[in-house]
């Protein structure tokens, strides 16, 4: 499996491009918009650079890695020759069964299709395909080429083939991949999820402030950042959006999002993205909000 195509060029699709490429693969990196794909590539210049700056590659490893990156606007010529397809559009059902009919259409018989979808059925786009036993979820964290783990999701009808080739594909790229069945959140969102949204009940009812909380994680577990600094990261409206699937999908209360999540969202206080979510950002650093009307 040498030749893939990413469709989506945002944060994570310009990172699995990225990985793909330093690991000697042929990417085609295909967008609806020419413009995402020159902010796509200008991205993966700039963490190439700071790679080399580390010296974590050299400036050939750099320079290689961007010729094997070809960037297209069009789906159909973009995966026609390819072995595997990472769909990383925009985390919406309609708009990625509508991606996956397109890609069955067009990508060759043997071509494993899989989605970076941090919350989706596996098994139900997979259902939107003639090709369900190659279908699967490979769902990377940000930022992809720093984070080691890739979570494989098999869906109800994926083979055990088409899992142990993303598998080895994974492991390819220097990742740690761990493979899961496709339930709500899968593992990683179904656990990382409702403890963000603890963090944003524990604000809402006044027990700590924003700092207080973040503080009490990262001194006292060990997270290289506080939960509501990640939901800044993450995105707050992306965090509600899963703590919706989690509740629909298991009909249980203790996943209800929080209240004060879904004002904020509504507000379009959305982390990092909008400039404000629980800190600002409009600076491009963390600063705590002025009027902190949520702590104490
Ligand atoms: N590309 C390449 N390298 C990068 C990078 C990028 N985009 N971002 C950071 N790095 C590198 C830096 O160069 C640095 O390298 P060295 O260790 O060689 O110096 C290293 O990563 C650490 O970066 P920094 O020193 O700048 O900053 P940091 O110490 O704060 O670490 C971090 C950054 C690794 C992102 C850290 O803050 C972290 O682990 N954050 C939590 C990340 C996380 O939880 N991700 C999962 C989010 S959930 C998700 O993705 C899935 C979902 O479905 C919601």
């Amino acid at each position: 499996m040498k030749k893939i195509a990413v469709i989506g060029a945002g944060t994570m699709g310009n990172g699995i491009a990225h990985v793909f490429a330093q690991f000697g693969y042929d990417v085609n990196l295909i967008d609806i918009s020419q413009a995402s794909l020159d902010r796509g590539l200008a991205t993966i210049t700039k963490n190439l650079d700071r790679q080399v700056s580390k010296e974590k590659i050299s400036e050939a490893d750099k320079t290689s890695t961007l010729t094997r990156i070809k960037t297209l606007t069009d789906l159909s010529s973009g995966v026609k020759d390819r072995d595997l397809v990472v769909e990383a559009a925009t985390e919406n059902i309609d708009l990625k069964l509508k991606i996956f009919k397109q890609m069955d259409e067009h990508a060759p018989a043997h071509c494993i299709l899989s989605t970076n979808t941090s919350s989706i059925s596996i098994t139900k786009i997979a259902a939107a395909t003639s090709r369900p036993e190659q279908v699967i979820g490979m769902h990377f964290m940000n930022p992809v080429p720093v984070m080691k783990l890739v979570e494989i999701i098999r869906g109800y009808a994926t083979s055990d083939e088409v899992t142990q080739t993303i598998m080895a594909a994974s492991r390819s790229l220097g990742k740690s991949p761990v493979e899961v069945n496709d339930y709500p959140g899968f593992v990683a969102n179904r656990i990382l999820m409702p403890m963000i949204n603890e963090a944003i009940i524990t604000l809402h009812e006044g027990v700590a402030g924003v700092e207080e909380i973040d503080t009490v994680m990262k001194l006292g577990m060990a997270h290289p950042m506080g939960p509501l600094q990640l939901a800044d990261f993450i995105g707050l409206d992306v965090c509600l959006s899963i703590m919706h699937v989690l509740y629909d999908g298991f009909g249980n209360g203790k996943y209800a999002p929080c209240p004060l999540l879904v004002n904020m969202v509504t507000a379009g206080k959305l982390g990092v993205k909008s400039g404000e979510g629980f800190y600002s950002w409009t600076h491009g650093t963390k600063e705590l909000v002025v009027a902190d009307n949520f702590s104490k």
